[in-house]
């Protein structure tokens, strides 16, 4: 076997095994929204955090490389595009949103708001695109069967959930699981900016094509960004596939492990060892 293809191979095995879940269907048809639109880049040379870290890891020089700058969506409001509160803090930000949110149309048919969960001080936020069903009945997300591969994702990182934050681009789960439209996310996502604000985490993990998209607004392709990091506000973001989408296509559980070993090197996490 090709030595690419091995590691490869070893890289996908290592990764159900951590997750504890063999393969049990394949469907190489992935997500594709593709489009020209064009992603700003950091002009070359200057210094990103990421790859500031990776020349401390580093014996040679290193390269200065371009980091894409993700746009920030327009509020629907002035009111809702303040989100940079000065002395914000999570609970601020729960009392903000309300215990009866009205904001939007989402609040119409859905049962519990969804604030998120997690630790206030984590160094990584992974952020999903709206309540399902079972999230929408506890008020927490990620709950729902995506909700334990999530946690066995992040579990085979040699995290728990709690020591990460989790929270979604809307807070009330859509009809039907229906993406959510342009005029709900503008609403609710000013209230995840402020969150990742408070938490300053060391990286922002997007889960999936429609989150990545409602959060910076654009129309990118997950196809085209997935595994490479981001810059979201200053903050890295990387953009992989949802836990959803792998529940479908188990065998984008390789591509989705290189991505979190990318961010397991970020945060400086002790990576598996090979076998
Ligand atoms: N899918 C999401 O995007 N978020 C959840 O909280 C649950 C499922």
């Amino acid at each position: 076997m090709k030595p690419e293809a091995r590691a490869r191979t070893e890289a996908w095995l290592e990764y159900f095994d951590a997750l504890g879940i063999s393969p049990f269907c394949i469907d190489p048809a992935a997500p594709s929204t593709a489009s020209s639109e064009p992603i700003a880049t950091v002009a070359e040379g200057i210094a990103h955090p990421v790859w500031a870290a990776r020349a401390a890891t580093s014996n040679s020089a290193p390269v200065a490389q371009p980091v894409p700058v993700l746009p920030v969506i327009k509020s629907a409001s002035l009111f809702a595009a303040n989100d940079r509160v000065e002395g914000d803090t999570l609970e601020r930000i729960r009392d903000d949103v309300g215990d009866d949110c009205r904001r939007c149309k989402l609040c119409e048919q859905r049962n519990k708001i969804v604030f998120g969960a997690g630790s206030a001080k984590a160094d990584l936020v992974f952020v999903g695109e709206g309540p399902g069903h079972d999230e929408d009945v506890q008020g927490l997300p990620f709950v729902g069967r995506a909700g334990k591969l999530l946690t066995q994702m992040i579990e085979a990182m040699g995290l728990r959930r709690d020591d990460v934050y989790i929270a979604n681009v809307v807070k009330c789960r859509p009809p039907q699981n229906r993406a959510p439209e342009p005029d709900e996310i503008a609403t609710c996502s000013p209230f995840l900016y402020r969150q990742i604000a408070v938490i300053r985490p060391k990286a922002v993990v997007c889960l999936g094509a429609i989150a990545f998209q409602s959060l910076t607004g654009t129309k990118q392709s997950i196809s085209r960004l997935r595994g490479q990091w981001l810059d979201f506000r200053g903050t890295p973001l990387m953009l992989t596939y949802h836990p959803a989408y792998l529940l479908r296509n188990p065998n984008a559980k390789g591509d989705v492990w290189e991505d979190l070993k990318k961010v397991m090197a970020h945060l400086g996490l002790k990576l598996p060892a090979k076998r």
